[in-house]
């Protein structure tokens, strides 16, 4: 019964292999007729990594290390290998070697494990990043902190269950240790699994529908947008993630309509201005009857799209901490987009938006790092052997 696999999103999914159902004789003896969502798994192998056409997960955690220095090329593909195994494992509800807390392995809840180079990580191993594999350019709504930004390796972990997570998370940091120390670690979530209908777009915490407009996995534009075609990086991509703070204090002091204004759609629905459902097309042309556009040109989604010449594809995590001094918030959103090329198509609407964009007044950048994610591998490969073999 439990091989009957539920497909969410592109990344295909399917349900933890029968041997490890016998191990748990209580479900076992109980018919199902659906999976339970922590038995789905995500496949590991494959041309891409997983966890980037992969629906997105309700909890999310990046971590950026640091590269000991003593790390050379050899210890680089030793590093990888073992933290290759240890996704394969993990991501399909099986222990890593030598798992501390076996159990927690055995519920995956598409667990997916993606890994990035930064460019200390490339230059380690004497490979040639691609010419935007660095930190972004300096834009004037920055107020970027070292603790938040840059990294020689990224690790993305992502899941429906935090319990999951946490664990995998664990093991990899565990396995890691001699490698490397932690630079950064930040935790976002989305709505709970089964909280909404999967294909439900995201909203954040300023309450906006976000990720509308986005290509679409499997789709041809997204092949294009997202994936790599160049050298050791062909089947990977390029992952701009960004800290933004939210400053929900100060959005509390704008009422609903200025709030539709900033961005061009309505906070009901995600409706363009112009129109009434979510993924009508925005018509930048309209004009109110004293000749006012409809969707102000200060408004983040028409700065965005320029020209329309530039596409990413996003896939953010909101984050919510402990508040400091006097507020009630300190809230934001793991901005993470994945495109072919960082240059030639983030940077250029950063800069847009950096010129005008009405929703700078209530957000600020306070991390940022840029990774080469490496294509996927088959099994007994491992993540990074385009660069490091
Ligand atoms: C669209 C929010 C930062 C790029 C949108 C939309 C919202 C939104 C509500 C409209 C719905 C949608 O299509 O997703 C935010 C917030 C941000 C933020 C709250 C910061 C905290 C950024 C950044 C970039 C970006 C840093 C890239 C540099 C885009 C793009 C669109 C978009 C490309 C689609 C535009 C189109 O319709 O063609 N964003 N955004 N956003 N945003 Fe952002």
């Amino acid at each position: 019964f439990l091989l009957g696999g539920a497909v969410a999103g592109v990344g295909a999914v399917a349900a933890v292999g029968v041997d490890l159902a016998l191990n748990r004789q209580e479900s076992a003896a109980k018919p199902v007729s659906a999976p339970m969502n922590g038995e789905l798994t995500v496949p590991f192998f494959g041309v891409h990594q997983a966890g980037v056409d992969t629906a997105a997960q309700a909890h999310g955690v990046f971590l950026g290390l640091d590269l000991r220095e003593d790390v050379d090329r050899d210890g680089l593909t030793r590093l990888m290998r073992i933290l290759t195994d240890d996704a394969a494992r993990l991501t399909q509800g099986l222990p890593a070697l030598a798992d501390s807390e076996p159990e927690l392995a055995l519920s995956p809840a598409r667990l997916t494990i993606t890994f990035g180079f930064g460019p200390g990580l490339v230059a380690r191993a004497a490979g040639a990043g691609p010419s935007w594999l660095a930190p972004l350019p300096a834009f004037r709504v920055d107020q970027l902190r070292p603790e938040f930004s840059d990294g020689d390796l990224l690790v993305q972990v992502a899941g429906d269950d935090p319990l999951t997570v946490a664990h995998a998370t664990r093991m990899l940091l565990k396995d890691a240790r001699g490698f490397a120390s932690i630079r950064w670690t930040q935790q976002g979530f989305r709505r709970a699994h089964g909280t909404e209908r999967p294909g439900t777009t995201m909203r954040n915490l300023f309450g906006q529908v976000d990720g509308t407009t986005n290509p679409e996995p499997g789709t041809e534009q997204f092949d294009e947008v997202v994936w790599s075609a160049d050298g050791w990086l062909a089947g990977g991509t390029g992952m701009v993630i960004r800290r933004i703070r939210m400053d929900l204090d100060k959005w509390d002091r704008l009422d609903r309509s200025g709030r539709d204004a900033s961005v061009g759609r309505t906070l009901a629905n995600g409706a363009p201005l112009t129109g009434t459902e979510e993924f009508d097309e925005p018509d930048f042309e309209a004009t109110t009857a004293i000749g006012f556009p409809v969707i102000a040109p200060f408004a983040h989604i028409r700065r965005a799209r320029g020209e329309g010449n530039e596409h990413i594809f996003r896939r953010a995590y909101n984050y919510d901490e402990r508040p400091l001094g006097t507020e009630v918030s300190e809230s934001g959103l793991i901005f993470v987009s994945f495109q072919a090329d960082v240059e030639r198509q983030f940077i250029p609407m950063q800069r847009r938006l950096d010129e005008l964009d009405l929703l700078n007044e209530w957000t600020v950048p306070i991390g940022s790092a840029v990774f080469a994610i490496p294509p996927g591998c088959a099994e007994g490969g491992f993540i990074g052997e385009t660069l490091l073999d």
